[in-house]
């Protein structure tokens, strides 16, 4: 027994309940108890911050604002769904996007509620970029009459989980606002945290003092996007493919295939922007890696949700096995109770760098256990379909949709390895095959309303997609605004995706201008950030004219693409840096300025 008595004569803990303690603690490693300790404070705290709401009243007697901010609707619905059941409830509530809120107003706000989602680098959705920004600046006022609440959406696949959430949740108590209850925070499966906070933020509001003119107040009632229509994630289309075609050259280091995908006649809808989501199957072949690693049979049994299947069933269909995260590694390394892992358990840093570096089948092959069937399907986090901009305009394929799909391939010490989704796509289906898709409206990714202004289109790589999608949308609809594509990726011969279509709308004029920029084709890199650069007279004269921004493809890019624009308005606009971001805010809030990348 570890010598714990000499603690007991000043505890506060009777004799039977030490003893029952003592007796977990002989149990477990010191890496456990250093856990428990983490656990035992984090209840503290929790239970610290309720009694403080609990105990402070507030009298209202004004509105809720309840704030969406989303880039592809999640974060609407679970706004949406709180916005009814306050209504419902005869509170006194707005529910508004975040691109629609008047932000510089914050401080007439009395109570307010987040729904945040995180993207790019744990940055907020774009409709939120310039209210962020500005909460996040010098120039925000002190909200010591405002309280607030916030959920936020995230996938701890990424680095920085629910940052934009948690952003919100310090700054606001920073600036001197109440938090009413504490914040939660929900992984890519989020409804039923979603559901377990809008019944705190329900009970707390039923718990305070009301103003009797906060109640009965006729709510308009508000139209939301409707994002899950007849077909939706929990109830896709079963269709099939009609085309799977590697457009990348033979000596490409990418293969990138352009799929159409049959759209029978059904109520479905789609507009150039719009994002296509997929369910996939794993690959057979890591499937039978895991489940050798684990010595375990194909039929074994697990329960997935109520339903009793074949363990290789669950891995192909329910479980994600390409995806490691640093909830995975931290459970995995009590289940194997390996001394390496459980020495990087409270290390961020250095989970951070191990998730990075090692997917799951590497992790279970070095790091030897032994885990039941429903071991492993428990420690896999659920499979959640993927997204791709739809490369196709409803106007010219009435019954397809096109997408256009990078595999992704990658090595590691042991293996080569493919991403889940892009290798089902890529490699594993082929004409006449069933796929299983729903729609992904994305409002912050679309046309300009009136088809006489021009627009830029800024892409790599499968960021080429959505413009694919916009040229043929613009040559139906005969607009008469001026197109603009830059585009770049390695090579001109290997890696110029459409390149005939593109070439043949620069001749027959719809595509006025088009700019290409090969990073492998000569000594030194070049990317589309320099060829925007090489352009900035003309660019000016385009964003002047009223033309409409849109970039999409990776993170990165989209950086060093908004660096060069800053520089394009400071330079040619003749001002300071401070002027030039407030110049492109002003661009984004009138949605000139779009982006799309991931
Ligand atoms: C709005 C939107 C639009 C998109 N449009 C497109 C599109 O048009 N075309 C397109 O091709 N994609 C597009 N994507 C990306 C797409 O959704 C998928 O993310 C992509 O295909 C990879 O998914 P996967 O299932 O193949 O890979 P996963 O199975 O999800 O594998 C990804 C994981 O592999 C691991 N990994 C990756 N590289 C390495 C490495 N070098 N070392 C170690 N581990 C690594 C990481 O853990 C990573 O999380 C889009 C995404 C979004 C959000
Ligand atoms: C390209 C991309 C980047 C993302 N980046 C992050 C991130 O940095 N941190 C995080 O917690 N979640 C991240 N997510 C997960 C989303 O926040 C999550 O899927 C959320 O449910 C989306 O909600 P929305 O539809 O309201 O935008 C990312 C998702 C995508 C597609």
């Amino acid at each position: 027994m570890k010598d714990n008595n000499n603690l007991f004569n000043n505890s506060l803990i009777d004799e039977y309940t030490f003893k029952k303690i003592n007796k977990i603690i002989n149990n477990l490693s010191n890496n456990q108890m250093i856990w428990l300790s983490g656990y035992l404070f984090n209840i503290i705290e929790n239970n610290k911050l309720n009694n403080e709401l609990k105990k402070s009243s507030i009298l209202i007697d004004n509105k809720i604002t309840i704030l969406s901010s989303s880039q592809t609707g999640n974060a609407r619905l679970v706004a949406k769904k709180l916005y009814d059941r306050m209504v419902l409830n005869n509170f006194n509530v707005v529910l508004l996007k975040a691109s629609e809120y008047k932000f510089k107003k914050i401080n007439k706000e009395k109570i307010l509620i987040i729904v945040t989602s995180t993207y790019g680098e744990g940055e907020p959705p774009e409709e939120t970029y310039v209210f962020y920004n500005f909460l996040m600046s010098k120039r925000v006022p002190k909200l010591n009459n405002l309280s607030f609440a916030i959920f936020g959406l995230g996938d701890s696949s990424y680095k920085f989980f629910n940052k934009s959430a948690k952003d919100f949740d310090y700054r606001l108590k920073e600036l001197g606002a109440k938090r009413l209850i504490k914040r939660f925070d929900s992984d890519i499966n989020y409804s039923k945290v979603a559901n377990n906070w809008i019944k705190e933020v329900l009970n707390f509001f039923k718990n305070v003092t009301f103003n009797k003119s906060n109640l009965s107040i006729k709510n308009k009632s508000i139209k939301v996007d409707n994002y899950e229509k007849k077909y939706s994630k929990k109830n896709p289309l079963i269709t099939n493919i009609l085309c799977n075609q590697k457009i990348t050259g033979r000596y490409s280091n990418k293969d990138i295939r352009h799929i159409e995908i049959n759209l029978p006649n059904v109520n479905i809808f789609y507009e150039p922007g719009d994002i296509l989501g997929i369910w996939y199957e794993n690959d057979p072949s890591l499937i039978k890696k895991f489940i050798l690693c684990f010595k375990l049979s194909n039929n074994d049994f697990v329960k997935i949700g109520n339903k009793n299947i074949s363990l290789y069933e669950a891995l192909l269909k329910y479980c994600e096995i390409t995806v490691n995260t640093i909830n995975i590694v931290k459970k995995y390394s009590y289940l194997s109770n390996n001394k390496y892992l459980l020495s990087i358990n409270n290390d961020l840093l250095e989970l951070k760098n191990f998730v990075k570096n090692t997917p799951l089948i590497d992790m279970f092959i070095i790091y030897k256990s032994k885990l039941l069937a429903q071991q492993l399907v428990s420690l896999c986090r659920p499979l959640s379909p993927r997204f791709y901009s739809i490369s196709s305009s409803q106007k010219e394929y009435k019954n397809e949709i096109h997408i256009t799909v990078k595999i992704l391939k990658y090595r590691s010490k042991n293996f080569v390895h493919f991403g889940g989704a892009s290798s089902y796509l890529g490699r594993r289906i082929n004409e006449n095959d069933k796929i299983k898709i729903f729609l992904q409206k994305n409002n912050n990714f679309k046309l300009p309303k009136d088809s006489n202004i021009s627009i830029i289109m800024i892409a790599v790589g499968t960021g080429i997609s959505p413009f694919r999608s916009f040229i043929q949308e613009r040559e139906n609809m005969k607009a008469k605004g001026k197109n603009w594509l830059f585009f770049g990726d390695q090579k001109f011969t290997e890696d110029f995706l459409y390149q005939i279509e593109w070439v043949n709308y620069f001749k027959n004029g719809l595509l006025n201008n088009i700019n290409l920029a090969w990073s492998r084709d000569q000594k030194y890199k070049i990317y589309i950030q320099d060829k925007i650069l090489e352009n900035k007279n003309i660019f000016w004269k385009w964003i002047n004219s009223g033309a409409y921004i849109y970039i999409c493809g990776s993170i990165t890019m989209s950086k060093s693409v908004e660096i060069s624009i800053l520089k394009i308005i400071q330079e040619n606009g003749k001002m300071n840096k401070s002027d030039s971001v407030i110049f492109l805010n002003e661009l984004k809030i009138n949605h000139r300025y779009q982006k799309d990348v991931y």
